[in-house]
Parts: C-alpha cells; sequence; structure tokens
C-alpha cells in the first residue's frame, strides 16, 4: 500500500491524536435528546440497551457488529452483484477475495458468524461432554456449544482477568493448561480448539502469532482441530503488527496468511471482517468442506450465497481486500486507544492495554458500592444512556446464562462496552463521551442496581427486561439538571 500508516504522523506540537486516513461523503444526522425523554426511553426499554430505538440514541456504541462505515469502493461494488441463485459471479468475487487474504481454498458462506458457530458445533461435536477448549468464549459460540452437548473449557493466559495489565496479547492461551486438557481428556474427549481473535469479551484483547503458532503445534502433534474465530481479525492483524517482534517486518497480509496457516478451520462475522453484513468458513481442508457442505442449503441458502445479500457481498469482498491496508485498520484501535488514555489520564477504571472493538469501562471498579447480583456492568449502562444519550452493552453477569441450578453465574469480568464502529465516529465526539463519562463517575454513588422484570431462558440480555432497585435514576436526572442546567 502507498502512504504511511497513521500511526506515522507526528505533531510539532508533540500531541498524539489519531488522524483519520479517510474524508466523510456521506452521513447520518443524528438526535440528542433532553434527558427526561431519555429517562421515559430507557424505562421503556426496560433498562436493555438492546431495547433502545436507535432514533432515541445519539451515540450508538452497542456494537460494530454490520455497524461499520464503508468505503466508496465498498459501496460501488454492491452496483454489480449478481442475483443469481446458482453460481453467481458475485460468490466467486467473494471466494477470490478470501483465497487471497487467507490462503485457504475453500470457503463455505453463511448468514452471519452464529450461523457457522452452529454449523461447526453440530458437526464436530460427536458425543455429549465434549471439550472445546477455548481463550474465551463469545456469547454465541458459547450457546451453540451448550446446544450441541460440548463444553467449553476456557484457558486463557493469567493475564486475561487482569484488568489494568500492561499485557500486551491477554487473549494468548496457556499452552501448558491445554497440555494438560489433552493428558486429561485425551484426544476423543475434546472436539476442536478454538482461538478467538480480538477476543470479544475480555475487552477486544488479542492473541500473539507466536501463540497462535505454539497452539497449533500442540493441537497438530495430538491431531486436534483448531478452529479460528476471525471476527476481530482486523484489530488483531493490526495489534500483532504493532506489538509483536516477529511481526514488525511483516505486512499485514503476511500476517493474515500466517494466522490462517496455523489453523484448519476459519470462520468469521462478515458484520465485523470486512465492514459488510455475512459471514463464512473457510478451510484448505476438501474432507472439512465436503463435510460442512451439506449444511449451508439446509440452513443458510444454496451454496453461492448462504443466506447473504449478494450486494452485501460484493461490498464484503472490497471489505476484506481493504483489511490488509494498515491505514484502514488501524483507525478502530488508534481512536480506542485515545480515549482509553483520556479515561486513565481521569483515573476512570478502564480495560487497559487499550483493545479492539471498543472502550471498555470497568463496571466492577466504577460501581464498586454494588453487589455482583445488583448488575454493575447493566446498572452503567443503563446510567450512561440516560446521562449522555450513548448506547453501550452490558458484557457482565447479565450477558452470561444462569447455572443449571438456577443460581446466578457471576462474571469474571463486568464490563460496559462502548464499541467504536470503524470510520464512524469524529474526534469531537469521543471528547464529549469522555466528558459525560467523567461527569459520571464523579457522581457514580449515586447510581444503584438493577432487578429483573422478565428474564428470557437464553441469551437473556437481548430481550430481557429490568427495573431500578430505587429511585437513583430520579436523582441521576436532578444532579444533572443541577450540575449542567438546560444543556441536552
Ligand atoms: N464471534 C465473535 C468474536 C463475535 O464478536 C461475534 C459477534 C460473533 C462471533 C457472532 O457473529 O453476530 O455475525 O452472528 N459479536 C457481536 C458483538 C454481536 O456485538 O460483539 P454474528
Amino acid at each position: 500500500m502507498k502512504g504511511s500508516p497513521m500511526a506515522n504522523i507526528k505533531f510539532f506540537s508533540g500531541r498524539t491524536t489519531p488522524i483519520e486516513m479517510h474524508r466523510v461523503r456521506i452521513i447520518q444526522k443524528l438526535n440528542l435528546l433532553p434527558i427526561e425523554e431519555r429517562y421515559k426511553a430507557i424505562k421503556e426499554a426496560g433498562n436493555n440497551t438492546f431495547l433502545l430505538k436507535n432514533s432515541d440514541v445519539f451515540l450508538d456504541m452497542l456494537t460494530d457488529s454490520g455497524t461499520n462505515a464503508m468505503s466508496n469502493d465498498q459501496q460501488a461494488a454492491m452496483q454489480q452483484a449478481d442475483d443469481s441463485y446458482a453460481g453467481s459471479a458475485t460468490f466467486y468475487r467473494l471466494e477470490k477475495a478470501l483465497q487471497h487474504v487467507f490462503g485457504m481454498e475453500y470457503f463455505l458462506p453463511a448468514h452471519q458468524g452464529r450461523a457457522c458457530e452452529h454449523i461447526l458445533a453440530k458437526f464436530f461435536i460427536r458425543k455429549k461432554g465434549q471439550i472445546i477448549p477455548m481463550n474465551y468464549h463469545f456469547t454465541t459460540a458459547k450457546a451453540h456449544i451448550t446446544e450441541c452437548g460440548g463444553q467449553i473449557l476456557e484457558i486463557p493466559v493469567k493475564d486475561a482477568f487482569d484488568t489494568t495489565s500492561t499485557c500486551p496479547f491477554k487473549g494468548n492461551l496457556d499452552i501448558d493448561a491445554l497440555k494438560a486438557t489433552i493428558a486429561k481428556y485425551g484426544k476423543d474427549g475434546i472436539a476442536f480448539v478454538r482461538m478467538e481473535a480480538g477476543t470479544n469479551l475480555i475487552g477486544g484483547q488479542p492473541f500473539s502469532l507466536q501463540n497462535l503458532r505454539e497452539v497449533s503445534a500442540v493441537c497438530r502433534a495430538n491431531g486436534i482441530l483448531l478452529v479460528q474465530d476471525v471476527s476481530l481479525l482486523s484489530d488483531n492483524l493490526y495489534f500483532c503488527k504493532q506489538r509483536e517482534e516477529i511481526c514488525k517486518n511483516m505486512s499485514i497480509h503476511e500476517i493474515a496468511l500466517a494466522f490462517a496457516e496455523a489453523s484448519d478451520l476459519l470462520y468469521f462475522s462478515g458484520r465485523k471482517l470486512g465492514c459488510a453484513r455475512g459471514g463464512g468458513i473457510c478451510t484448505n481442508s476438501k474432507k472439512h468442506y465436503l463435510d460442512l457442505r451439506v449444511f449451508i442449503p439446509l440452513f443458510e441458502g444454496f451454496l453461492t450465497y448462504g443466506g447473504m445479500s449478494v450486494r452485501e457481498m460484493e461490498a464484503m469482498a472490497v471489505g476484506l481486500m481493504e483489511t490488509l491496508d494498515e491505514d484502514v485498520i488501524s483507525q478502530g484501535p488508534q481512536f480506542i486507544e485515545y480515549m482509553t488514555e483520556e479515561l486513565v489520564k481521569l483515573k476512570i477504571p478502564v480495560i487497559t492495554p487499550p483493545g479492539g472493538l471498543g472502550c471498555h469501562l470497568n463496571a466492577r471498579d466504577f460501581l464498586s458500592h454494588l453487589k455482583p447480583d445488583e448488575y454493575p456492568a447493566g446498572s452503567l449502562a443503563s446510567a450512561m444512556y440516560l446521562i449522555s444519550g450513548i448506547r453501550g452493552m452490558e458484557r457482565g453477569t447479565l450477558s452470561e446464562q444462569r447455572n443449571e441450578d438456577g443460581s446466578e453465574p457471576i462474571a469474571q469480568m463486568e464490563l460496559l462496552r462502548l464499541a467504536l464502529p470503524r470510520r464512524v465516529f469524529t474526534m469531537s465526539q469521543i471528547v464529549y463521551a469522555v466528558d459525560r463519562i467523567n461527569w459520571l463517575y464523579q457522581n457514580r454513588h449515586l447510581v444503584g442496581g438493577l432487578k429483573w422484570i422478565e428474564e428470557p431462558p437464553i441469551l437473556r440480555f437481548f430481550f430481557g427486561t429490568l427495573e431500578p432497585n430505587s429511585d437513583w435514576q430520579q436523582k441521576l436526572v436532578a444532579k444533572f439538571k443541577e450540575d449542567l442546567g438546560d444543556s441536552l
């Protein structure tokens, strides 16, 4: 790629402000409701940010899933989509892009990431109780594995749960623990090993290429499959390039190829990777391809679209190629780093080192006066929307599934994720977010807990409704008005 990555622009003043290496050409008008209306909206949404209407949201930091900005080349490519049910030229363009990026021959399209998880779990979990060791789970991956009778086993390195670590690769897998797991359960007791790039639920933390290669060597020596979830690959590639010695002289493409080379199967959410909407599975094994192929027409759609819109597939093909451009993939991590460092300066508890996907507030420390079963991260998400119109996502106990005996599984981490979809927000919007988080932190003692109104049995965080366990929200509104007058 021509030009230098944005990381290399130095300011005469010595400041380190990330610079967008793109310009905005299409915009969407935003709306910031007055606080009284935000109070009404969050109440109606049962204090669940998933249930807010986007027209009531100012900065939508719920997720980066399907919400990344597209490039002009992606938009242009959508016009050439071939609608044919079978044999669409669009499919072959997407397949070619994936073959280029990963050097893998076979591609199975699926409507999104969890569809791949469904198919992989369905085929590879052969016996009830089989173990799937992994660096960390993602909600939908765990739900599909459990549904198919498998059991996840998280064996990340110790630093993974250290919220203020300096470890550059908190997403690494503990190799000794992997060996011990294989010794304990044997090859037949393990369905596959799963490595998640840009480990979502522990703050978008990457693994290193070195660690992946070591995991791969152990799996290969023991005849165990290695499946990689590359939904958040772009951030992980950027971090390897920035933080890992062996990657310093590799191109982004060479790192992506090395990731693929270490794995038997890759799957991804195309709502994240490639900045469009869809997903798929890649492999170099004809056997895996043929074994899994039967599920595509059954659950997804014909083999040349897999439930995706062909327009999205065209955009994804271009978006995947753009993932190899460091200027493109550095925007997210650099904005997240900026936001995280501003919060650290204000002594606000936030996950460090900054990861990908978003900025993660540590709700357990932020609201240290709350008990775990008062759902600190859920309360923080509700309070954040109320005082700022910013919609984040609870990534803590509410995002977990109840234990079989009905007890509450207190999550290892209690986070409020403020996602920064790629190339969407401007620097002044980040400055606003930091200002409102600071106000909330100064007034944190006013924030109380939440309790259930309605709790669904599966993936409860999506539709569950809750209410405050006291009148803390009214008190927070009153204090906001006292401090900020009639400001929105
Ligand atoms: N794997 C990872 C690492 C993910 O982050 C996601 C989705 C999936 C798989 C599932 O993909 O949504 O296309 O079915 N994460 C979204 C999020 C939902 O908000 O973090 P999907």
